[in-house]
């Protein structure tokens, strides 16, 4: 029987919600247990060796054993995988293919990639990139799969290069900074927000910010119509920040709302929308379908530059997952953090 490492999070007392993660050998059983117990419609018809996964806020939380992430136990953590596919019955894709898969339910209700193998629905997965190893598409993730949704969605808004500058908040996490990477590269003229200043505005500005500001300057509850100054906004924090980016924006500018690493209330006013038609727009990774995953994966290909996100990555072992989870929840990580799985 094949056995292999993973991060599982079981119940850890009595009480339905509690959550605690341990690094375990499993047996590969374990996949198939949890697909026939109901695995939302997926049909996990493909094997994938991991290779690597990330630790993304999502992660972190699971981790560290934060309730509201992880909705079955036991569960195998992570949601994200790359790797090799081992066996499919999937027209697609053959045994040797790389693929990268994000969100999709893994690591939240369906086993994740914090493991050494993987059982997935096919059509889920996206082909890496021909440029990218599999550990650069870990490294993008989550975080850089959501930056480029983010920024597909502005476009479609009609917003361009042209229309004025954008911000992006939480700018020195892995969406933030991949978000800034992907703007700068698209011509887009973007200043970064960060409670970081003193130590992060080299990196922010490597990555192609022109402009970095201090958080605070945004972190607390404003006016309800401030100085017009932003064509859209990448917000992956949520709360009164949020609510003052939209208080910014130009008229028909465009807010993609996709954290809360602040908080996850709105408080704000209609008069940003009413007086200057500004709108706000989700992004929902996780329920993305294959032509967004694949027009997004697309754009990752195109504009990210593979020195630049080396430079923000670091890579771990699969022991040092918990440990890098807690340093996320304390805002100590920048740029993001690729796991070795061991696969
Ligand atoms: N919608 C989706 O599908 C989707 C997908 C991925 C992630 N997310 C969400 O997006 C957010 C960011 O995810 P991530 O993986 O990039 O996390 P991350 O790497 O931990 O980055 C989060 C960043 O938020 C900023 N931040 C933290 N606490 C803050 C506070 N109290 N006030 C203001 N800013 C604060 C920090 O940036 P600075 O140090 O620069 O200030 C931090 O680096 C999370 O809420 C996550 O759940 C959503």
């Amino acid at each position: 029987m094949q056995r292999f490492p993973a991060w599982v999070v079981r119940r850890s007392d009595d009480d339905a919600r509690s959550r605690s993660a341990s690094l375990e050998t499993v047996d590969a059983d374990v996949l198939d247990e949890l697909a026939a117990s109901g695995s939302g419609g997926d049909d996990p018809d493909t094997a994938v060796r991991v290779d690597y996964s990330s630790i993304n806020y999502k992660d972190a939380l699971a981790l560290t054993g934060v309730p509201g992430v992880v909705r079955r136990v036991p569960l195998i953590a992570g949601i994200d995988l790359t790797g090799v596919v081992l066996s499919t019955s999937d027209p697609r894709w053959c045994p040797g293919d790389l693929v990268t898969l994000n969100g999709a339910g893994h690591g939240e209700s369906l086993h994740g990639g914090l493991a050494g193998r993987a059982h997935v629905d096919g059509s889920r997965l996206v082909r890496v990139p021909a440029a990218m190893t599999t550990r650069h598409a870990a490294a993008i993730g989550t975080a850089g799969f959501t930056a480029a949704l983010a920024v597909r969605q502005i476009e479609h808004h009609g917003i361009t290069p042209a229309s004025g500058p954008v911000l992006v908040t939480g700018a020195a996490g892995g969406l933030g900074s991949l978000a800034v990477s992907l703007l700068a590269r698209a011509g887009y003229e973007v200043t970064a927000s960060t409670g970081r200043v003193a130590t992060q505005s080299g990196f922010l500005r490597d990555l192609g910010a022109s402009t970095v500001m201090d958080r605070s300057e945004l972190s607390a509850p404003g006016k309800a119509l401030q100085a017009q100054r932003w064509a859209a906004v990448v917000d992956a924090v949520g709360g009164p920040t949020l609510v003052n980016a939209v208080a910014q924006l130009r008229s028909g500018g465009i807010a993609a709302a996709c954290g809360n690493a602040q908080s996850a209330e709105f408080a704000g006013s209609v008069f940003p929308f009413i007086l200057r038609g500004v709108t706000v727009t989700g992004i929902n990774s996780v329920e993305a379908t294959r032509t967004e995953r694949e027009e997004a994966w697309r754009r990752l290909e195109r504009d990210i530059d593979l020195s630049t996100l080396d430079g923000m990555t670091s890579v771990v072992p699969l022991s040092a997952a918990r440990e890098v989870a807690e340093r996320v929840l304390s805002g100590g990580v920048r740029g993001r953090t690729v796991i070795e799985t061991g696969g």
